[in-house]
């Protein structure tokens, strides 16, 4: 039951990078963005370009304003980590 927060470290979150299965950090905090690419307002495309990656700036030079951390609440994974080892 409920959603299990785990810290990643890069190396994992760089091999989440395709359209079936896809996250991205944002401030320090993984997401799972898979289900909401097709909600993005910006396209799946567009949204992709942030995948496997810290996106933080990228995020930011397109639209500081948006809320992520509200849109993704169900989506987080966990912090980003970079103190883990790279198995996984
Ligand atoms: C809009 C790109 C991440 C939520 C847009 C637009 C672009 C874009 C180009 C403008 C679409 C238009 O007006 O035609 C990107 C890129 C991202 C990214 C390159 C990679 C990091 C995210 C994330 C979220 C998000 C993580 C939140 C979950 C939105 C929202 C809009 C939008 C709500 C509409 C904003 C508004 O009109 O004020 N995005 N996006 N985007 N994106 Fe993203």
């Amino acid at each position: 039951v409920g959603v299990r927060i785990r810290p990643v470290s890069p190396a994992e979150l760089s091999t989440h990078n395709t359209l079936n299965d896809a996250w991205l950090a944002i401030r320090g905090r993984v997401y799972n963005i898979t289900h909401y690419l097709p909600y993005h307002p910006g396209g799946p495309e567009e949204l992709m370009r942030g995948a496997g990656m810290d996106a933080t700036q990228l995020f930011d030079k397109v639209h500081p304003w948006v809320n992520y951390d509200s849109l993704l609440a169900k989506c987080l994974v966990g912090p980003l980590r970079f103190d883990l080892p790279d198995a996984e």
